[in-house]
């Protein structure tokens, strides 16, 4: 009961409207759905009680009214949110045993916000379609709410001005019906963390003003439709630890303002790393990893330099990893290439910045040396790789992650791996290394070595 306590001592600085004598009253249908609505969600608080007067008077934190600019015009609720988030949101609490009739949103014709957080979690509710809200609704939220147990079609009715449906760790069940396409104002759909089967409908994109687009966590499956290429405006791409299948299509090279792209952890097939991600030069962050898309990892990295996160883990891949990640990617922090067989040498230049980078369990050889300035700054995971060896001439300790290798012996392959930033730590081997690929030009050399 202490978020009770917050709840109600925070009721008391409500402050009044000041307009009060002037202001024609709210209708009441929306003013006692409201009480109706409030009393199913905790019938432990007196709502009456405590808010005798017009909600647009004097209403608990999360009801929002639009406050009319001429006297004489009505006021309406246009926000509603429910379920307490945290201090400083200190929505109407919902109890454990809320209930809810949805048709009686349709008495706010008004009402562009709607929101329910943790709100029903133990009494499971089953709704039986369709849910009725009204046309007005630009944005729909429910997070966690678990026992709140509905297809997702039985949502879209009425919802032409919806801007964001966010619905996460919910019970939504079902497909993703192809209707969506036709709510043309939306520019987020996040469904993440729901119980949604099936494939997903190429209507997604005609939904031309997405910019976000989230159905992680879910039970999805089949190929990717190619017509989300048209989606030029998204800027995330999140669809993880689903069951999506088939090649991740080419067209995607269409988005052109991407910035975030996760589809780990489906059963995308063995056709390799995507080409087309070098021609996305806008990404941040790329994550691919836990599907088997094996193979060597592709030279594409010239235009990525903006990438900041890439996880390639999982993946079967074969091969050495590319001088060109190491030279072109100088903006990355985080780097997962873990439980591949990547066999050579770590390429020279990766994550100098410092960041995180993860090369456990493949094959990888040649001498790690780190400098005690990059070693501060970068968590570096190196086990599992039975042919690297800690090269000691550098004065890095061998404590921490590096102690999982041993020492280099004097013969020991030369090749440097080298977690530098310090030129002083610049060797001739590594150096030759980089010359020797034809196309470096000597700028960007002379801007990698910093010399
Ligand atoms: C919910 O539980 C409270 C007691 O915790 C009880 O007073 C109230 O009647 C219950 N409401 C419903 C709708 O079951
Ligand atoms: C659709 O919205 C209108 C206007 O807000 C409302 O009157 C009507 O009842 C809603 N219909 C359904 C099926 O929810
Ligand atoms: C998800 O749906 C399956 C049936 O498709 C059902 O057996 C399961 O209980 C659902 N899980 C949740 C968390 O609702
Ligand atoms: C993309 O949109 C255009 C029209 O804007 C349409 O002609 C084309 O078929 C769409 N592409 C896909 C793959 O759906
Ligand atoms: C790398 O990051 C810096 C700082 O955030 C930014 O200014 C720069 O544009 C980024 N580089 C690329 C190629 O995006
Ligand atoms: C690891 O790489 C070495 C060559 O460096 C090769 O002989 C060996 O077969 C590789 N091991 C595995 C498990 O791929
Ligand atoms: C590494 O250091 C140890 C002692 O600190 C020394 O015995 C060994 O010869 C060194 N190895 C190389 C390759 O320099």
């Amino acid at each position: 009961m202490a978020v009770f306590a917050i709840f109600l001592s925070l009721l008391l600085t409500t402050t009044l409207f000041s307009l009060s004598h002037q202001q024609p009253p709210l209708d009441s249908s929306q003013q006692q759905s409201l009480y109706h609505i409030l009393h199913s969600l905790n019938p432990t608080v007196p709502w009456r009680t405590l808010f005798p007067d017009d909600f647009c008077l004097s209403a608990p934190h999360g009801v929002v009214c639009d406050y009319p600019t001429q006297l004489n015009q009505t006021p309406h609720i246009v926000e509603l949110s429910f379920g307490y988030v945290s201090d400083e949101t200190p929505n109407p609490p919902c109890s454990s045993n809320a209930t809810l009739n949805f048709h009686l949103f349709t008495s706010f014709p008004y009402l562009r916000k709607l929101f329910f957080y943790n709100c029903f979690n133990h009494t499971p509710i089953t709704l039986s379609p369709p849910l009725s809200f009204p046309s007005s609704l630009e944005e729909l939220v429910f997070i966690n709410n678990p026992s709140f147990i509905s297809p997702l079609a039985s949502l879209f009715q009425n919802l032409t001005s919806l801007r964001r449906l966010i619905l996460i760790g919910n019970a939504f069940h079902g497909e993703v019906p192809s209707q969506i396409g036709g709510f043309l104002n939306l520019e987020e759909v996040t469904l993440s963390r729901n119980n949604l089967s099936g494939e997903i409908p190429a209507s997604l994109g005609l939904l031309k003003k997405l910019k976000v687009l989230d159905l992680s966590g879910n039970k999805l499956e089949g190929c990717l439709p190619d017509s989300l290429a048209n989606l030029s405006r998204l800027l995330k791409l999140d669809l993880s630890f689903n069951t999506f299948g088939c090649r991740i299509p080419e067209s995607l090279r269409g988005l052109r303002s991407l910035e975030f792209l996760d589809l780990s952890f489906n059963r995308f097939g063995s056709f390799g790393v995507p080409l087309f991600l070098g021609e996305v030069p806008t990404l941040k962050e790329v994550y691919l990893s836990g599907n088997f898309l094996s193979g060597a990892i592709p030279e594409i990295w010239e235009n990525l330099g903006g990438v900041e996160r890439l996880g390639l883990s999982e993946m079967g891949l074969v091969g050495n990893i590319p001088v060109s990640m190491g030279m072109y990617l100088k903006n990355l922090s985080f780097l997962g290439l873990d439980k591949n067989n990547l066999d050579g040498p770590v390429p020279f230049g990766l994550l100098e910045n410092g960041g995180e980078i993860n090369l456990e369990n493949n094959n990888l050889s040649g001498r790690v040396a780190l400098s005690r300035r990059v070693g501060q700054k970068l968590k570096l995971k190196v086990a599992g790789n039975r042919g690297l060896c800690l090269d000691n001439k550098t004065g890095c300790e061998s404590g921490g992650v590096l102690g999982q290798l041993k020492a280099c012996k004097k013969t020991d392959v030369p090749d440097a791996v080298v977690f530098s930033g310090a030129s002083s730590l610049l060797r001739f081997d590594s150096l030759t290394l980089l010359v020797g690929l034809g196309s470096v030009a000597a700028g960007v050399l002379l801007a990698f070595t910093g010399l």
